[in-house]
């Protein structure tokens, strides 16, 4: 690599799911406290960061075409290129590949490793490429600058990785083993987004219901500190396991003003001999045990979850059980994806992968019952009362867009202001909003 000038600009693109958003956002504040700036809109930067994720095919090829078109679309005058940066998880599981693999890629850096970056920085302006995939023991968290404004919805990482392997999943090879944060730094985390203008926070970990306090306790108890925030409205947490869920913390469901009735309790699939094959470590009744509980502490939650079809071996019949599940919950929302085999992990070396075709019909299936249960439930709201955090204006004069208890969005118009919590009653109901009249 030739020596480059230092980069003035930068641009953080993240992939993947709420952590990566995290990072990314935690990555710019250190870019800037650098004295880098963010790139302006429509400009081109001095250094790209794409933020990656490993999770399915797709996710992690999408890295190579933006590669490809960041070097095409800066053919400069002077010769001069950007830097490129890969972070996040293909950054862990593909390192030195990606060197090779793409040559006007001059840094990769793990998720774990990522406040080292200016260093790295430093030696790529003098033309040496590097690649940092350790788990220091010193956390990323620890070196990062304070945070600075932020909308009226925050999130906050409090656990990393995963102990649980499940048999499809890269995430205990690129995010490393469960560690929860301490309390006291997330809880001076947390007051400083309130005074950077949070009125909501989202706690955040790979199996966030995991989080335990140096003395054992459960993530209840964080919850139960931050809503003795006076300005915090609303807590919420993502994403659990449904092993986790603790009596603690299904208590805090009813006896915590501020967590949301929302629960995202991922259960994969609806038969148990898949859910053993995928080493889940639960089955489809303990699942719904779990469930019981929680309605019987917050009888209004609004449950979501994940789904994958076509897991190795998966038949028609057990398919169906996915589906009688699904119309059993009565889910309010879902993430559901076709089964993608990757590198490593015990399910890509499996007998009997279902063929692309199956996988796409039976997506396709579970798309419209889940599709169905979601437009049931947002029907179900229409002539309740709630408040809506404003997270931004809508397109019509007056509009405003934000969300309801239920993690539902929701539109109205009226006067209102950004970060505001105002009282509708919610008069009609589409697939994925509705519309709401204040009172
Ligand atoms: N820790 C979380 C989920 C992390 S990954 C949990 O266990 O709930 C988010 C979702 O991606 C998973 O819930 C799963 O539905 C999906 N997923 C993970 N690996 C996948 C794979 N190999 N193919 C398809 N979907 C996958
Ligand atoms: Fe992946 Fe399973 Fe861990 Fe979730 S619990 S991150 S699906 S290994
Ligand atoms: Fe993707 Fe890594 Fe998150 S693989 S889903 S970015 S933990």
């Amino acid at each position: 690599m030739r020596p480059s000038p230092p980069p003035r600009t930068f641009r953080v693109k993240s992939f993947g799911c709420q952590m990566n958003v995290y990072d990314g956002e935690r990555m710019a504040e250190m870019l800037a406290q650098q004295g880098i700036s963010p790139a302006p809109e429509g400009e081109e930067a001095d250094l790209v960061v794409l933020n990656t994720c490993h999770i399915r095919e797709k996710a992690a090829e999408k890295v190579y075409s933006d590669i490809g078109r960041i070097v095409k679309d800066a053919r400069r005058e002077d010769g001069t290129a950007p830097l490129i940066a890969v972070a996040g998880c293909v950054a862990q599981a593909e390192g030195e590949e990606i060197m090779t693999r793409a040559p006007a890629v001059s840094m990769v850096v793990g998720p774990q490793a990522y406040h080292r970056l200016p260093g790295m920085i430093a030696d790529a302006v003098e033309g040496r490429r590097s690649v940092d995939t350790d788990m220091p023991a010193e956390t990323k968290f620890d070196a990062l600058p304070a945070r600075r404004k932020v909308g009226p919805s925050a999130f906050l990482t409090v656990q990393e990785g995963c102990d649980k392997f499940c048999t499809y999943c890269v995430v205990p090879y690129t995010r490393g083993a469960e560690i929860s944060r301490p309390f006291s730094d997330l809880v001076s985390e947390a007051q400083r987004l309130v005074d950077a203008g949070a009125r909501e926070i989202t706690l955040l970990g790979q199996n966030v219901n995991a989080w335990r306090d140096g003395d054992g306790r459960g993530l209840e108890r964080l919850i139960e500190a931050l809503a003795a925030i006076p300005a915090l409205a609303r807590i919420r947490y993502t994403t659990s396991h449904p092993n986790d869920m603790t009596d603690g913390l299904i208590a805090a469901h009813r006896d915590v003003e501020k967590l949301m009735p929302f629960l995202h309790l991922p259960v994969q699939a609806g038969n148990d001999r898949v859910l053993k094959a995928m080493n889940r470590s639960h089955t489809v009744a303990s699942y719904l045990r779990v469930l019981d509980q929680v309605r019987a502490a917050r009888p209004d939650i609004a449950l979501s979850g994940d789904f994958i079809v076509g897991f190795p071996g998966e038949t028609d019949a057990e398919f169906e059980d996915t589906l009688r599940l699904v119309e059993q919950v009565g889910y309010a929302q879902c993430f559901s994806f076709k089964y993608s085999p990757r590198p490593g992990t015990p399910a890509a070396a499996m007998d009997r992968q279902i063929p692309m075709a199956v996988m796409d019909e039976r997506l396709k299936r579970l798309q419209d019952a889940l599709n169905g249960t979601q437009l049931a439930f947002n029907r179900a709201s229409v002539g309740q009362r709630c408040a809506v955090l404003v997270e931004r204006q809508g397109k019509q004069d007056g509009q405003w867009l934000g969300k309801s208890p239920w993690l539902q969005s929701v539109h109205f118009t009226g006067s209102a202001a950004i970060g505001d919590l105002i009282e509708v009653e919610l008069t009609q109901a589409g697939p994925n909003s509705l519309a709401g009249r204040p009172v």
